[in-house]
């Protein structure tokens, strides 16, 4: 019989914010079967709530509590309402994250206060308040992993997402220096793109185009981070700080220039490509078609898809 307790999270007590849906509730869902009791952290409470509760089902303890993340003393009281329920923090997953699409030229001031204030002072505060648990606490020690984006590393969205990004990967660095000390390790995990509700409006022509980019095949579901997240939450990371860890099947490989199409078919299919989107859709309440998009979750993203690819129906 393999000895995998190098990976097992038992006993282990963990949050994850915006762990409501999408790569939060994968995470989420990860850390609880690797062992964890996991308390959901999201702007969302209703949706948390059932998310705390597929965790339950699984056999953990789960809590979901309602914060928003750029919020400094809505932060400091959710850590303290995990650390009231679980007792202490050992793993914390910093994923809460929004995007606001347009034009750089005619981005206005709030918008990109919006995204900064989200994705990099809301990641900031959350690691601050979650190493001075991980600090006070004994054992001294903790894993904070930070959910960055391929957006930190290659100009893929706008300036306020991408930079917000690289300063959560840099922001990492500095924090992995300086909490070592602790035994705190920080690192990162940088996706490409997902299935989650933040891409339910994108159309079946781009899914074709980033299957045919990444050289593992497949538009990347939220389960393709169990295995990267369960790794930066367990002893099998304890030397491992300050890294940005990149799932992405090879997509920012700029792979275009070596011949591309496939020797063998992908480990996934599109049809297993949507199974979580659904799921989180479903959670959420809205509908979807067969391929789990609808245009109106994100209308800005159906029409900037719209724009760059046309409306070419993408056959399968
Ligand atoms: N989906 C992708 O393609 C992709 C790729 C790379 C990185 N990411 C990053 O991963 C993270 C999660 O993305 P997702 O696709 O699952 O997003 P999502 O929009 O599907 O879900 C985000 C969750 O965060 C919560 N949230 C939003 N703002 C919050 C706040 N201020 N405080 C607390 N909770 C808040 C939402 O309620 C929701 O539950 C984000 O940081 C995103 O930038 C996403």
């Amino acid at each position: 019989m393999a000895d995998l307790s190098l990976f097992d999270l038992t006993g282990k007590k963990a949050l994850v914010t915006g762990g409501a849906v999408g790569i939060g509730r994968a995470c989420a869902v990860a850390l609880a079967r690797a062992g964890a009791d996991v308390a959901v952290v999201d702007l969302n409470e209703e949706v948390a709530a059932k998310t705390a509760d597929e965790i339950r089902a699984i056999g953990r303890d789960a809590v979901a509590v309602r914060c928003d993340v750029t919020k400094r003393e809505e932060v400091q009281a959710a850590v303290q309402k995990v650390v009231v329920s679980f007792g202490r923090l050992d793993i914390a997953v910093n994923n809460a994250g929004i995007g606001i699409l347009g034009a750089d030229e005619e981005m206005d001031q709030e918008s990109w206060d919006k995204v900064i204030g989200v994705n990099l002072t809301g990641v900031f505060l959350c690691a601050q308040a979650e190493a001075q648990q991980m600090i006070a606490q004994t054992p001294t020690e903790g894993k904070i992993i930070n959910i960055a984006s391929m957006s930190a590393s290659i100009a893929n969205c706008n300036a306020s997402y991408d930079a917000s990004k690289a300063g959560v990967v840099h922001m990492t660095r500095t924090l992995a220096a300086e909490w070592g000390r602790f035994n705190i390790n920080v690192n990162c995990l940088s996706p490409s793109y997902v299935l989650t509700p933040m891409h339910a409006s994108t159309p079946t022509v781009v899914r074709r185009r980033i299957r045919e980019l990444t050289p593992l095949g497949h538009v990347q579901r939220p389960e393709d981070l169990y295995g990267a997240v369960i790794f930066l939450a367990s002893a099998a990371s304890n030397f491992v700080t300050g890294h940005d860890l990149m799932v992405d099947g090879g997509h920012t490989l700029n792979a275009w220039l070596t011949p591309l199409g496939r020797a063998v078919p992908p480990r996934v299919g599109p049809e297993e490509e949507t199974v979580q989107l659904k799921h989180d859709l479903d959670l959420l309440g809205f509908s979807y078609d067969k391929d789990g998009i609808n245009p109106d979750v994100h209308p800005e993203i159906a029409d900037a898809f719209k724009a760059a690819f046309g409306s070419e129906e993408a056959p399968e």
